[in-house]
């Protein structure tokens, strides 16, 4: 078999899809070699027919040979992506970034919120301790709620939070979290910045180590275009990363949040 590079594209035949909840989007995509060496909490860079640059997905889950991704449509290019069928094939850079850092003696809570929520099955599931984890996914109401099933099989508890109190427990996950947070030895989270800043506030509060997967818009995906910088900080000193190469993954309590 012909040795992939790092940054190679490469070809994934779609071999499942579905629409999971109005708008998301489940796509299960093979390709062995590239499967085999993902890590939870990397993404994959996504050519769109007729669109100049890829969009950026996390992958949520590997099954085999197969990389699955769970995406909302956003606009045009989300939309198109949605449209592929069975058989087709898609143009992806994979894996990228770097994902999360799992200790295999520590019980964890992994947090989605809304469209975060895929990226943590895959981790859920690399988790040596998954069995005494919670899993806490929050969405905007009961018609948005994805992976429910995906994560009970996997932890010890999903918590669902919803905004409007239409499915689970009313409210956001941080009202969750501060429940459980004294079962789990550190925090792993994926979703909107606000809930993330919150979910970090809380980690710090109890002395808990958290980390987070940042969003930005991408240009390249693999660190060579600048589009992608936040401000972290190392012992009092800050300084611009790529969200890209150095992470999607951050420490949180490195991360300069944005007000
Ligand atoms: C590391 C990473 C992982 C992601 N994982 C997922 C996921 O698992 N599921 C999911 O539904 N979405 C995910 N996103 C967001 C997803 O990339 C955007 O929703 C998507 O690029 C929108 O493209 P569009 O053409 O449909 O929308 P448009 O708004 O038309 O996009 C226009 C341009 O802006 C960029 N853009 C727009 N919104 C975003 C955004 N939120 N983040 C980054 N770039 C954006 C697009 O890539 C495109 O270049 C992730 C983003 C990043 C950075
Ligand atoms: S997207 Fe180009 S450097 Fe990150």
């Amino acid at each position: 078999m012909k040795q992939v590079k790092k940054y190679d594209s490469q070809p994934f035949e779609l071999v499942k899809s579905s629409e999971i909840a109005e708008g998301i989007f489940d796509l299960e995509l093979k390709n062995p070699q590239l499967a085999k060496i993902t890590k939870p909490g990397q993404f994959v860079h996504i050519a769109v027919p007729g669109k100049v640059l890829r969009r950026p997905i996390s992958v949520c889950d590997v099954n085999g040979d197969t990389i699955r991704i769970v995406f909302r449509i956003k606009g045009e290019g989300t939309r198109i992506l949605s449209e592929t069928r069975v058989g087709d094939k898609l143009d992806l850079i994979a894996p990228l970034g770097n994902g999360f850092e799992i200790n295999n003696d520590k019980k964890y809570a992994f947090i989605g919120g809304g469209i975060g929520a895929p990226p943590m099955l895959y981790l859920a599931k690399s988790c040596a301790k998954a069995k005494e984890s919670y899993a806490i996914l929050g969405f905007a109401n009961k018609s948005a709620v994805i992976l429910e099933n995906d994560f009970n099989d996997v932890v010890k508890k999903t918590i669902v939070t919803t905004d409007d109190g239409s499915y689970g427990v009313h409210g956001f996950v941080t009202t969750a979290l501060a429940e459980i947070i004294d079962e789990v030895d550190e925090v792993c989270a994926c979703g909107p910045t606000p809930m993330l800043k919150a979910v970090s506030e809380i980690c710090s509060k109890n002395q808990k180590p958290c980390q987070v997967s940042l969003e930005e818009r991408m240009g390249c995906g693999i660190g060579a275009c600048l589009v992608c910088a936040c401000k972290v900080k190392h012992g009092g000193e800050e300084e611009y990363l790529h969200v890209c190469k150095n992470g999607p993954v951050f420490k949180a309590e490195e991360v300069v949040w944005n007000d």
